[in-house]
């Protein structure tokens, strides 16, 4: 079985494991309703890209029981959580874009992690092309550009500051609003050539969130972190409450004190 710990680069950035485990059943379905769709009955190695906390990899490691689980991550805090998982899986500290595995693997598996990794046409070829004959590749990544989330996002930036005026640099604007995942049909031209199967879907979950601020908190944990870490400390707080104020007439809070968050994603499952 794998060490349970072997990493040790510098620390590569401020995730924060209790924020993003704040709406752990929405973010976990998912990772399982790609699982589903994997036909391996039981493969050797796996390896798990952007595993986080690792509560994905622990469900993989699982389902294979017999098979050796590796979850990459280059956040040492989501790696330190991971730790805490039960089961004997090994942690990497590793940048997605330049990992090689050591070993051929059968599945590379990753849920919610590769669109902060970019030149996707560079690599999800690379990531095929290290799978075992037979094996897969399976990616589920959300598909926020066109979330009303996240055109607030830019919007506010854009016009949120006093009077109607721009926060933070146009290059710190330009870089925040990459746009992080292609449309379906890029990924299927990008990966056919190699794969004996390409079997791609999305879904749109109507997720009914609870609590104070829900997207907002939802945004904390993921895509808003970028703007969040970029913006000088007086420009972060024209912002929040800016971008809160939005939100709340975007997404109101139900009757019943539930708020409405349709939110889309992209799921691939490569046959190689
Ligand atoms: C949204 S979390 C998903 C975690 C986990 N896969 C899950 O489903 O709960 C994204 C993870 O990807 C990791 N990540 C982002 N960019 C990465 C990169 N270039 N290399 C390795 N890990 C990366 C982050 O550190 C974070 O833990």
């Amino acid at each position: 079985m794998p060490d349970r710990k072997h990493f040790g680069q510098a620390d590569s950035g401020p995730w924060n494991p209790k924020q993003y485990l704040k709406f752990g059943d929405h973010r976990l379905r998912p990772a399982i309703e790609l699982l589903e769709r994997i036909p391996l009955e039981s493969p050797k190695l796996i390896f798990d890209l952007g595993c986080g906390t690792g509560n994905v990899t622990r469900i993989v490691a699982e389902r294979w029981r017999s098979a050796r689980v590796y979850g990459v991550d280059n956040s040492t805090e989501m790696l330190q959580k991971a730790q805490d998982q039960p089961l004997p899986i090994g942690w990497i500290e590793a940048d997605i874009e330049n990992w090689t595995p050591d070993e051929v693997p059968d599945l590379i598996f990753s849920n919610a992690a590769l669109h902060w990794a970019e030149r996707h046409q560079d690599l999800f070829p690379r990531l095929t092309s290290f799978v075992n004959r037979g094996g897969y590749l399976a990616v589920q990544m959300p598909l926020s550009w066109d979330a009303t989330s996240h055109r607030l996002m830019r919007e506010t930036l854009a016009d949120g500051g006093a009077a109607g005026r721009p926060l933070g640099t146009a290059a710190f604007r330009q870089a925040v609003a990459r746009r992080w995942v292609e449309d379906a049909e890029f990924y299927y031209d990008v990966l056919v050539g190699d794969a004996r199967s390409v079997d791609i879907w999305q879904t749109e979950y109507l997720q009914v969130l609870e609590g104070t601020d829900p997207v907002l908190e939802w945004v904390k944990g993921t895509g808003l972190r970028p703007i969040l870490n970029g913006l000088e400390n007086d420009e972060r707080d024209v912002f929040v409450a800016e971008y809160r104020r939005r939100l709340h007439h975007a997404y109101p809070v139900k009757p019943n004190g539930c708020t409405l968050y349709p939110f889309r994603r992209l799921f691939i499952v490569v046959r190689v």
